[in-house]
């Protein structure tokens, strides 16, 4: 479902937002997917939702926003990837910058949670993304393959599940996007470093561009060959705004 050979991804991470009412705009958006079949359409909403979209919704793919690596424990506030999959979940965002602050979603425990999404079947959005400084420094390439070598597992299991999305972390919620080019160079070199991993697996891994995504800016970046779909943050929360995206990623 999540392969780059099959449809363009359009993600929608609604982050710490939405409140009962709110599904009124993901039952919208599940009608704007349901006119858009050539797309995969998806939300991840806070965890207190994520039941009731699944329930309230036919034709988007529902997420997680994170998850914990252990499958149940004493760990409050914490939610195991098979609670996720139990609860019709069809994947899990993890490594988000937003996240990665934590030593918790970093290195050895990112690709614990990575292993476990994997081992409850559930799709792996692995976000990965260098900071303004590393941009700055033009080493926005090593920056991203370096988080990648240290977020998965050992083993090629995760490979089939896996869907990397490259969010430049200077680029969120700024109303910017890199050049074109500069998302071209990423996605080449995480596409190269994937295929040099997982070798026919990693080449069939879906490549998202996420960072200040918006209707006006969506089909110049699904322009670009190596770029298979979008993560979108802020413009997901409204079927308003999500749908022009979903419409303009439609058009082509
Ligand atoms: P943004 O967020 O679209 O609001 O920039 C993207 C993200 O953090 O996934």
């Amino acid at each position: 479902m999540m392969r780059r050979d099959a449809r363009l991804l359009i993600l929608g991470n609604w982050k710490m937002h939405g409140l009962s009412a709110d599904l009124a705009e993901a039952r919208a958006i599940d009608s704007i997917a349901a006119d858009h079949p050539a797309l995969t359409v998806g939300l991840a909403p806070p965890f207190t939702l994520l039941l009731r979209m699944v329930g309230q919704t036919e034709h988007l793919s529902i997420g997680g926003q994170t998850c914990h690596d252990a499958v149940q424990g004493a760990y409050t506030g914490q939610i195991s990837a098979a609670m996720l999959a139990e609860g019709g979940a069809d994947f899990v965002i993890l490594g988000h910058s937003e996240c990665r602050v934590s030593p918790d979603d970093n290195g050895p425990r990112l690709s614990a949670k990575v292993q476990a999404a994997q081992e409850a079947g559930l799709g792996i959005v692995l976000c990965v993304g260098e900071s303004a400084a590393q941009h700055d420094a033009g080493e926005a390439e090593e920056a991203v393959v370096a988080q990648l070598a240290a977020s998965l597992p050992p083993g090629d299991e995760a490979a089939p599940q896996l869907v990397i999305a490259y969010e430049p972390v200077w680029a969120i919620g700024a109303g910017s996007v890199p050049s074109p080019e500069a998302v071209e160079g990423v996605h080449c070199a995480i596409r190269s470093w994937l295929a040099g991993r997982y070798g026919q697996a990693g080449s069939a891994v879906a490549i998202l561009y996420g960072g200040s995504v918006n209707a006006e800016n969506v089909a110049a970046l699904l322009a670009i060959e190596a770029v298979d779909g979008v993560l979108v943050g802020g413009a997901s929360l409204s079927a308003e705004s999500f749908g022009a995206i979903i419409r303009a990623a439609a058009r082509g």
